[in-house]
């Protein structure tokens, strides 16, 4: 790919571009419905790596959306196989590999469940498979079902989050203790500043949600990234998801009522609805990780991607200067 001179410089050697085709190794991370062609083809048209969602079961959305991303960008970008939610049907399931693999996707994150069921699959007509994890168990249980790369997601991500899960300045650590492969981090990083952290901590790439949620090309309405800018570094809380599990979202009256009486905040096409669509930002549950605390004005995704480059670059100078 021919580099603009005035972009910051690419990262050498790096095992995530090789498998994204990306300039950069920023991922904009899957989100229902936020995650469709305005946002990933403007990620990918900036550098970095636009992950299209997938969460709808509809394949006529995915179809769509992705020759939308096509129209807009001649940049690459990958697809997200949410496992949990695809196990509606055994026919449904099958659709949306046959059209995966129709269609030419090169690269593919799996997520919410056991990418077994899908990585041999993909892996043997050539898809790069990433699957995103939130323990070092699912690491290795991952590195064993054959995929090629890892999501980390710390606790302080947003989204469904388990009881037994911890912050990435460990999880990072301990998975690149055991396991070779590329790690991208996601959780807590906004900015270049957090990149190099990941970068030393073991991971090749960082994976960004509740920053691009709050970026110029984000779909979602004016109120909810306004929250996200107001909130400071305390500004989420876990809301219960039942079973066994916990949601990151804002802090607000509603979200801690949410925990105290233990109810879950309902469906995800209700906060679409209310809070996406809506702009109510005082009675629904809008999910934002911790990084929301370093997240100060709404910026476009070209100035998140090349800024994150840039301070990336500022960061690992002013370390090395350190010797
Ligand atoms: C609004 C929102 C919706 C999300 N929805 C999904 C989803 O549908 N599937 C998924 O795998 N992760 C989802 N996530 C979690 C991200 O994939 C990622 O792990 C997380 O945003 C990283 O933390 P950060 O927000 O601090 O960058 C969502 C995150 C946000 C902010």
């Amino acid at each position: 790919m021919p580099l603009d001179d005035a972009r910051p410089r690419a990262i050498a050697g790096n095992r995530l571009t090789a498998h994204t085709g990306s300039l950069y190794p920023i991922i904009q991370a899957p989100m229902t419905w936020i995650a469709r062609a305005p946002l990933v083809s403007a990620v990918s048209a900036a550098g970095g790596f636009g992950l299209l969602e997938n969460s709808s079961r509809d394949l006529t959305i995915t179809r769509r959306e992705f020759a939308a991303i096509k129209a807009a960008t001649n940049q690459p970008f990958g697809v997200n196989l949410p496992v949990r939610f695809l196990k509606v049907d055994e026919g449904e399931e099958s659709a949306i590999i046959d059209w995966l693999l129709e269609a030419g996707v090169h690269f593919v994150t799996t997520s919410a469940g056991d990418p077994t069921r899908y990585a041999r699959r993909l892996k043997d007509a050539g898809v790069i498979v990433y699957h995103a994890v939130p323990t070092l168990k699912g690491a290795m249980k991952a590195i064993d079902a054959g995929c090629d790369g890892l999501i980390v997601e710390g606790y302080e991500s947003a989204g469904i989050r388990g009881e037994d899960e911890v912050h990435s300045m460990v999880l990072l650590q301990a998975v690149r203790e055991k396991i070779d492969a590329p790690i991208v981090a996601a959780g807590g990083i906004v900015d270049g500043r957090g990149m190099a952290a990941a970068f030393a901590l073991g991971a090749e790439g960082v994976a960004m949600g509740t920053r691009f949620v709050s970026s110029l090309e984000s779909p979602v309405h004016q109120n909810y990234k306004d929250a996200i800018v107001a909130a400071g570094p305390s500004g989420t809380i876990l809301t219960p998801r039942p079973p066994r599990a916990f949601g990151r979202s804002l802090r607000s009256p509603h979200t801690e009522e949410l925990r105290a009486t233990g109810s879950d905040r309902g469906p995800i096409s209700n906060v679409i609805d209310s809070l996406y669509v809506g702009g109510d930002v005082v009675n629904s549950s809008g999910a934002a990780g911790e990084s929301a605390g370093l997240i100060h004005e709404v910026k476009t995704v070209g100035d998140i991607v090349e800024g994150t480059m840039r301070g990336f670059w500022l960061e690992i100078d002013r370390l090395a200067a350190l010797r």
